[in-house]
Order: C-alpha cells, then structure tokens, then sequence
C-alpha cells in the first residue's frame, strides 16, 4: 500500500512544502503553514470548461462569442461595475469586510434579477453556509424580496450544492460564502487554500459547463485582501470589492478584475433600512452636508473610473505642543500630504513645522488621485491662514516638488459635473485651460502653486 502522505500550504499564498514551515519563503508571512492531504494524483481529463463535444483547437473566427452577452441585474450602479450586467457562464467574486452588506446586496441583485420580465421562466439560487433559512428570509421581508422563482439552500457541502444545481438548473447561482464551503474529498478544514480552490474550481467548472452565472461571496483578511489564496482571484471571471466606511452608510463597489468590461467603474450605494439603495448622483451626497464659506473647507472633482465625483477636502491646522507635529489624514495618501507639506514650506515659504495638519475626505470616500493636490494644498492654507476658500470654486490640478502645477485627465467631464452642482469657478492648471469649458463656468489657469495662492 502507498504510504499516505500530506502537504503543508501557506494560506496566505497558496505555496506548498513536504514540512511544517514557520515563515512562507514565498511571502516572509509568520506561521501560515496548515497541514493539508496531498491531491491525488489525477489521469489528465478534459476539462468541463467547454460545452462542446468537441473540444480540439479551433480557429478563431469559427469560434462564436455570443456567450458573453450581458444579462442586465436591473440594479444600475451594479450594473455598471459588472459591465453592463452579468455573464451567462462567468463567475463573479465579491469581496468585503463583514457586515459592510454582501449578503444584503447579491440578495437585492437576485430579487431584481428574477423581477426582470425576461427572466420569468429562470430559477434562481441562493446558497448560504452561514445563516439560516428563516434568517435569510427575514432579510429578504425586509428588502421587499419576494419570488417564487428564488430557491434558498443553506448547505456547506460542495458535492451536495453541485447536485442541487444540476437538479434545479438556475441562471444565477450565489454562494454565501465561498470560505464555508467544503468538500468531502478534502480532508483539511473549510476555508483552507485546498478547500476554497476546490470549490471554486468545481463551481467554476459546472458554472462554464451549463452556462448559469455565479456570484461567489468572499471573505476578506484584516489587510483587505480576499481571505484564502490569490488563486481565487485569478481563476473567477470578476473580482468585486465592497468597501465604506464604519460608521458611514456609504458604499462603493469597485471592480479590481474584469473580463467582460472596465475595471474603472464605481457604484455607490447608500445602506439605508431598507437595504441598500442606488446612489445615481453621488456628488450632491458628498457634498450635501458642506459648512459653506467655512475655513479649511475646499471643493475638489476625482475621477473614480470615467465618472467625475465632487469630493469636499477638509483641514484643519492648529498650532502644536509637540516636539513632532501631528500629521493625520484620512482619505488621502499620507505620503502625499507630507510631501504637498514640504511644497509649502519649502515652495511658498509657509512655517508649518510647529503646527499640527489634519486632513478628512469628507464623507468617507477614499481620493487616491494626484488631481486633487492642489485642493489639498489650497485646504491647509485655508485653514492656516483663516481664511475661507469662496464656495462655489472647485480647485484641481497635480502639484510637482518645484512648486508647479500639472495638467490632469479628463477636464472636460470634472468641469461638467461641477457645473452641474453650481459652481461658478475652477482655478485649473493652464495647460488645462484649452478644454471646453461648461456654459457659465469662468476658469482660470494657473501654472504655480503660488499663483494659485494668490488668487485665493
Ligand atoms: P450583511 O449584508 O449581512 O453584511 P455581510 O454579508 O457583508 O456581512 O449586512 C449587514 C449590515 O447591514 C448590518 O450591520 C445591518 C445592515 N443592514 C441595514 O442597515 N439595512 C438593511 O436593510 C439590511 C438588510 C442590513
Ligand atoms: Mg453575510
């Protein structure tokens, strides 16, 4: 008889080792090595991946791809991350902390889905291995989610949910969460690398096999990465994060993978009572609750993908008592306020060595982008010298470490959306300044920081 035998796999990365290891030579992660059964050794087979009988090398232009047609969810913010809607055979991956609405949202995307006139004749699925049957019903009452046509399984056994799915023959299958799922043929704990792999990959399969979409809930891992091995992330078709702010009923769904569409699209959702609802215009939420013609308080546009959002910048510099001032921001890159800092010592000569500079991106919206440096800027000097920055101006352009201000993307569209929430002003960089500027809007260009200071 073989000598049975096991292999240890970082649950970090997914690497394997014959011995227990303490540190992942692969990630330098401390004490991720578990204990799993080595796979059996497997008869090369075709994969299920192909519907087709035949399944040799074909060439292009006889290969049909209508298979990726997108099936509108009918929820528009979702929609338009998912690029357009979901793909018949692909498998979507939605990752986020807990409690930040996962469940919530893919049981609204399943109601909207199965209220859709075209789908009245598909089932639909929803698997969950960790509430119970009367829990998810309470939280559809309570959503208004009510069809005859949604199926509830609550089953954490991977080879029993594949048979349901064969028996029930759905068109959108949602597993809530992948980490639950386990399979018998496994000997190592659910969650683990193997485990979530194998269930993955047998979804994945049967998913591509009989052209049912499959939305798979993930779990994520204190530094935000989605629980178990890169490996999911590569094999689903779509990798979705879900993210806000505790204490914000904010929500922004971001697509960081997607085969089917752009990666740069963003839907902003609201956590409201009654789940959660579509944010269509999310500048006037941002911006809803702005103390105007206050110091400190500065108007800028991000782009998040091709979708201009007004975001309001604020900062607040208060003298310090501390031999090394403070230095806090929440939103915004703190390696990037340190430097917009030193420009404004260095550049335009300020003395912000003994004060202390908090920023905030109010509303709880992460801005990761250049264009706003010079609202950062602007924002400190507001609030150090006390005096306000006029509200109706929005402020944009990327700050260089000599003091100059750089052209950014997408001018147009950032003008548009201000000019739309009422703003009269843009101070931009001149470079920018050839762009078409909206009805009403007078701009003006700039090509220091200083320049820009002295306007304001
Ligand atoms: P849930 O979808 O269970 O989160 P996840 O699956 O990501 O862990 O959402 C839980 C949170 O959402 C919970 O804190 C309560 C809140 N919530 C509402 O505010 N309104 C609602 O209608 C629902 C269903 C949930
Ligand atoms: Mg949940």
């Amino acid at each position: 008889m073989p000598k049975a035998f096991s292999l240890f796999a970082c649950q970090n990365c997914g690497a394997q080792s014959p011995k227990w290891i303490g540190r992942c030579p692969e990630c330098s992660q401390w004490n991720t090595y578990i204990e799993e059964a080595a796979a059996k050794e497997v008869k090369p087979t075709r994969t299920k991946i192909s519907s087709a009988t035949d399944n040799s090398p074909k060439s292009l232009p006889e290969i049909s791809s209508d298979a990726s047609d997108h099936v509108p969810v009918g929820i528009a913010e979702l929609d338009r991350v998912l690029g357009g809607g979901l793909v018949p055979g692909s498998v979507t991956l939605i990752g986020g902390d807990p409690g930040i609405g996962k469940s919530t949202i893919v049981l609204q995307a399943l109601g909207s889905f199965a209220n859709a006139p075209t789908n009245e004749r598909t089932n639909a699925l929803y698997i969950s291995g960790e509430e119970s049957a009367s829990q998810i019903k309470m939280r559809a009452d309570r959503l208004k989610v009510n069809h005859e046509k949604i199926y509830i399984l609550t089953e954490n056994c991977l080879e029993i949910l594949l048979e349901e799915i064969k028996k029930l023959k759905p068109s959108v299958v949602i597993v809530d969460s992948i980490q639950t799922v386990y399979s018998n043929n496994i000997t190592s704990a659910p969650g683990t690398v193997s485990q979530v792999r194998e269930s993955a990959g047998q979804l994945l399969y049967l998913s591509k096999a009989t052209g049912f979409s499959t939305i798979l809930v993930g779990h994520v891992t204190k530094d935000g990465s989605i629980a178990g091995p890169k490996v999911l992330e590569h094999m689903v078709d779509t990798v979705l994060y879900f993210e806000g702010e505790r204490g914000h009923p904010f929500r922004l769904l971001r697509a960081v993978k997607n085969r089917f569409g752009s990666t740069n699209e963003i839907g902003v959702f609201e956590m409201t009572g009654k789940g959660l609802k579509e944010v269509p215009n999310p500048s006037s939420l941002f911006l809803a609750e702005r103390p105007e013609g206050t110091a400190g308080s500065v108007v800028v546009a991000s782009l998040e993908g091709s979708r201009p959002v007004l975001v309001e910048i604020q900062a607040l510099v208060s003298s310090s008592g501390l031999a090394m001032p403070r230095r806090t921001a929440i939103g915004i890159d703190q390696g990037r306020v340190a430097l917009l800092i030193a420009v404004l010592e260095k550049v335009v000569g300020m003395s912000l060595s003994n004060q202390d500079i908090f920023l905030n991106v109010a509303g709880g919206l992460k801005v990761n982008e250049p264009a706003v440096d010079l609202g950062i800027i602007s924002a400190i000097t507001s609030s150090f010298k006390n005096k306000p920055v006029d509200p109706h101006t929005l402020l944009l352009g990327e700050v260089g470490l000599t003091g100059e201000v750089r052209a950014v993307s997408g001018m147009e569209i950032r003008l548009a959306e201000a000019s739309k929430m009422g703003f009269k002003h843009a101070i931009i960089p001149r470079t920018n300044t050839k762009t078409k500027v909206p009805k009403g809007m007078e701009v003006i260009g700039i090509s220091t920081v200083s320049g820009c200071l002295d306007l304001l």
